[in-house]
């Protein structure tokens, strides 16, 4: 067990920002940011020293425009949310150098990347690496997991998922994105481990084939790309999962979760917002639920949690992490999960690609 705090550091300073909630944390001390951005590394200094001083601390933070020098410095840990289709690169580099690493989602762009990200993990057997879903942290997610576990559901048939997130097509003009951004330009289903992530970790599954379409309708003006994307996964399991990811619609904002299980179902209120949403369930094992549904008051975070950052879902991410470090324990969602969780939405886009045929998911 490692007793002193472990030094901790982002690259990535504008998602990686979420990170500054380890301030208030013993067992973690922030040494090190990065952003190449100028513009990014300088607004992240205001909001880290204001945030210290909030805090009370007075520790020494480098701030550095390279990550190559972030990681010569006796940094122990990494956060990596660089651009989205860029992480696997920078956390080769950081198992290199040895440190643990963090990553965010996607956790790979490609099929030669999960190989890459895979063997890099493989070879560092003394590091932690592990990705970074936040929605698996939610509370109705971890419940809904206990109780597919204990066997309340029986055997999963089918489950769905879907992330929407609209952004008001008028900001996406070029000159605001002058690079491409994972919202508006990259296509929609790769994006989907908010929602597949949480499923495969409830039902403790992976995905072995898919096909996926994407309609021809295109809203923004600005961006060429369609950008919502619906997949249907077989699992090894022999479950049937659902998947939809809309940027572009008008869809405003939302995740929803359904799992239909032999013995009941789990789901969330499509009626309300997702921060006040609870779970509405059938049980075979719980009179009065054949015509009605049982109303279970889960929300993202459990009675008297923080609901800051993703409804207190990144920071218990963040601090599953630093645990794993400090106890020498394998990563719950480790690089396994990670890959799990992506590659579906890679051949997902190939599929797409290819009219919707059925294409085989390799397993790693
Ligand atoms: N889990 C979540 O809820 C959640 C929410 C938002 C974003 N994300 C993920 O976080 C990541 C970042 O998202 P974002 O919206 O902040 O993206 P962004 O593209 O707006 O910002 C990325 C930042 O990384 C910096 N950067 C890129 N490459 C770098 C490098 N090599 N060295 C130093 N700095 C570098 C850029 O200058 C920029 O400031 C993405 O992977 C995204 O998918 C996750």
């Amino acid at each position: 067990m490692k007793k002193e705090p472990v030094r901790f550091g982002i690259v990535g300073l504008k998602r990686g920002l979420c990170a500054l909630s380890l301030l208030r944390e013993d067992n973690v001390l922030l040494t090190a940011v990065c952003d190449s951005d100028p513009a990014a590394l300088a607004a992240a200094k205001e909001t880290i020293r204001s945030e210290l001083a909030a805090c009370g601390k007075t520790q020494e933070v480098g701030y550095f425009s390279s990550y190559e020098e972030l990681l010569r410095t006796d940094v122990e840990a990494v956060y990596i949310a660089n651009y989205a289709t860029e992480h696997v690169p920078l956390v080769i580099q950081a198992l290199e150098a040895g440190k643990h690493v963090i990553s965010e989602i996607p956790t790979v762009d490609t099929l030669e990347e999960a190989r890459a990200l895979k063997a890099a993990v493989a070879a560092h057997p003394e590091l932690k690496y592990m990705a970074g879903e936040n929605c698996c942290y939610w509370a109705f997610i971890q419940a809904w997991k206990q109780m597919y576990r204990e066997g309340k559901l029986g055997q999963a048939v089918y489950a769905e998922a879907e992330y929407l997130h609209c952004a008001d097509w008028r900001s996406m003009k070029p000159e605001n994105y002058p690079r491409e951004h994972w919202r508006f330009d990259h296509p929609a289903i790769k994006y989907l481990t908010h929602s597949l992530g949480p499923l495969l970790d409830i039902l403790d599954d992976h995905c072995v084939s898919v096909s996926c379409m994407v309609p021809d309708v295109k809203y923004n003006p600005y961006r060429d790309k369609p950008k919502t994307g619906v997949a249907l996964f077989k699992t090894a399991k022999g479950a049937v999962i659902r998947i939809l990811i809309g940027f572009d619609a008008y869809v405003g904002m939302d995740h929803n979760y359904y799992v239909m299980g032999t013995r009941g179902t789990l789901e969330t209120d499509r009626t309300a917002p997702l921060e006040t949403a609870s779970t509405y369930a059938k049980f075979a094992d719980v009179p009065g639920t054949y015509y009605n549904k049982l109303e279970i008051p889960l929300h993202l975070s459990f009675p008297g949690e923080s609901t800051a950052g993703h409804g207190g879902a990144d920071h218990k991410m963040l601090m599953d992490f630093i645990r794993c470090i400090q106890e020498d324990t394998r990563p719950p969602l480790d690089v396994d999960a990670g890959i799990r969780m992506s590659l579906p939405g890679i051949i997902a886009h190939e599929s797409s690609l290819r009219g919707g045929e059925l294409l085989t998911i390799p397993e790693l």
